[in-house]
Order: structure tokens, then sequence, then C-alpha cells
């Protein structure tokens, strides 16, 4: 099966993420036999390129999937709540980068290098959903720590890349940074507040618990791909004034012994982790090196010194790329590898 190819459509193509999936398609070489290019019919007429040829957009309907076996989707939940049913019954596989089918039970939550076998249940609604950004970086990480020390209790705080919410935030925090370096008036659309040097403790909407729906994905999510729904976890996510990379300060607690040096030697051989951990040369994870590559980087990692057995680390990604569109992929390597045989 090595040499089959497949038709790919990516809906969404026009947003951040969804150009980063092409990006991440041509990138890695996927097993192409055609690609399709959709979005709203705002970007009908515009031209995307793929390994140098122009591919016209097409607008997003509830026929763009016949003869597609694989759809990327980044187009906002609404979109996915509707069209991936669509998708899915004309045989297509959908891979959802929004939250619209994450806590589905039937639906998969996937991070390859943490649950792969989970792939399998795209057989149940023709979906497999891609978790929230945070989420990705926060379980690769953290899921081989998990599995040799058991992990009692997570705490993160967040400082999130304006990136994840899209395009029109990445020209907000550029509009807004140049307006008020030139002592200009400038205006908060995206947010409810100015992003440009300031940090927002708000991201998604409030829920009823005084937690915001992004803290809350944190907790639901790592639980589902952990398939374990006694781990505690509590997020505090912030926006910060950064493009690309999202960093998180993780504190866990564990149930067996665990020491800092037994964490960096397990780090150091587990796959998609990169340990920058050498604060005496000033080297630990930093979004500008995160940005533009796939690996999660970790450093600081150090014992908690406040209870028995407990570990501190400081986790960069890149939010765009390992976080949605390269996730995604992966995701989609593995279908194309181990459950669907293309032409
Ligand atoms: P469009 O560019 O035509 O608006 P981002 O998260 O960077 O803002 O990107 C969102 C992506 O989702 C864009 O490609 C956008 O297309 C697409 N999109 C948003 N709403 C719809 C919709 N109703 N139907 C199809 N695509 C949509």
């Amino acid at each position: 099966m090595t040499d089959s190819r497949f038709n790919i459509a990516v809906a969404g193509a026009t947003g951040a993420v969804g150009n980063q999936m092409i990006s991440c398609l041509e990138e890695r070489n996927f097993p192409i036999k055609s690609i399709k290019f959709l979005a709203s019919s705002r970007s009908v007429g515009r031209k995307l390129k793929y390994k140098g040829r122009d591919i016209a957009v097409e607008e997003l309907t509830e026929t763009s999937f016949k003869g597609i076996d694989i759809a990327l989707f980044s187009a906002g939940g609404g979109t996915s709540e509707k069209f991936a049913p669509f998708a899915a019954n004309d045989g297509c596989v959908v891979v959802d980068n929004s939250s619209a089918w994450r806590m589905d039970p039937e639906v998969p939550l996937v991070v390859p290098e943490v649950n792969p076998h989970a792939v399998a249940q795209y057989r149940n609604k023709g979906i497999i959903a891609n978790p929230n950004c945070s989420t990705i970086q926060l379980v690769v990480p953290l899921h081989p720590l998990h599995q040799k020390y058991g992990i009692k209790r997570i705490v993160v705080s967040t400082y999130q890349a304006v990136s994840g919410t899209g395009k029109k935030a990445i020209d907000e925090l550029d509009s807004q940074t140049r307006a008020i370096l030139n002592f200009k008036k400038h205006e908060n659309k995206v947010y409810p507040h100015t992003i440009a040097f300031n940090c927002l403790p708000h991201i998604d909407v409030f829920l009823e618990n005084g937690y915001t729906k992004e803290e809350m994905k944190m907790v639901h999510e790592t639980r589902k791909i952990f398939e374990d729904d006694t781990i505690g976890v509590t997020a505090t996510t912030v926006r910060v004034p950064v493009f690309f990379g999202h960093s998180e300060s993780i504190n866990i607690e564990t149930i067996k012994n665990v020491s800092a040096i037994e964490v960096r030697a397990l780090l150091e051989r587990t796959s998609g982790v990169k340990v920058v951990d050498d604060p005496e040369n000033n080297r630990y994870p930093l979004a500008i090196d995160a940005a533009g590559q796939d690996l999660t980087l970790v450093g600081r990692i150090r014992d908690d010194e406040s209870i028995e057995n407990g570990i501190n680390m400081w986790v960069v990604a890149d939010n765009i790329r390992k976080g949605a569109a390269t996730n995604a992929v992966q995701i989609a390597e593995i279908l194309t590898k181990e459950y669907l045989s293309g032409e």
C-alpha cells in the first residue's frame, strides 16, 4: 500500500491553520492524487499554491466531498458541525481541527505520539478530532510521565499566541503595535481589550464555573486522550502579544516517586519532544525558537520543592503546526498507512 495516493480536501484553506495544513502536506510529501481547497463564498476566485501549481479556491458546500478520501477541516466549529456529516456520508474521513466533535464519545481525539490506536474509531462517524492546541503540547511530554509515574494532578498556565485566534488576530496585534508605537489611536476588534503590550486572562467564553471554555477544554480533552477520568487538571489560559508559539508553565504531582533528573532522561527519549534545558547558558524553550518547526520543546525541568512528588516544567510548541496543522496531517498519515487504501 506504500504507493497508494489519495484525494484530499482542505476546508478553511484560506485561514491561518488551513494554509499551514497545505504547507505540511507539501513538506511531508503526503501521497496526494488530487487536492481541493475549500473556503467560504468570499474566497471563491482566490488561488492558492500547491507544489508550485495554482489551485482555485472553491466554495465549501454539502456536495464538496464526493470522491474525496480525507478532508482536513479548519473552518470554525459551526462549519465543521454542519459540513463534516455530509463529508462522512460521502465516504470521506474528516480530520477536524475545531472543537465541534472533540468531546463526542464516538469521535476519537488523537495526538499521534500519545494515542494513535484511537484512530481506528474513525469508523464510528467518519470523523476524527484534532485536540486544542494547548492540550496537544501538554499531553505530548506528559504522556510518558503518566505511563511511568502516574500523574495525579496537573496545574497549567498558558501564554498563548494570537495566531491561535486566526488571521484577523495576527493582523490586530500587528496594527495595534504599530499604532501604539506611533502614538496613534487603535481599535480592539478581535479581543475585548488591547492585546498589544498586554496579557488577557480570557480565551474563549466564560462558563458558569468561572473558568473559560479554553481552560475546560484542556481539562476534558486531557482526560479523554489519556483515557483516564481520575486525573486532576486545572488551567489558567492567557493570551499574550506573541504571534506564533504557545508557552505553558506546567506543574504535575505524580503517584510514584519522581525526580527532575529522571524526567529529563525520559523526555530526552520521547518522540516529538526536544529537551532544551541548560539554564546556566540561558537555554530554555522560547516561542521564537518553537515557531516554524514541529517538536514540543521542554525545559526548566525542576523538582517542585513544595510537595513530595512534584515536577515543574516550561513547554513551548508552534500552535499552528504541532498544535493544529501538523497534528492533523500526522493523523491523516496514520489513516493512509493503516486504514485506507488509495488508488
Ligand atoms: P474565508 O477566508 O473564505 O472566510 P481563520 O481561522 O484564519 O480566520 O480562517 C478561517 C477559515 O475558515 C478561512 O479559510 C475561512 O474562509 C473559513 N470559513 C469561515 N467560515 C466559513 C464558512 N461558513 N464556510 C466555509 N469556510 C469558512
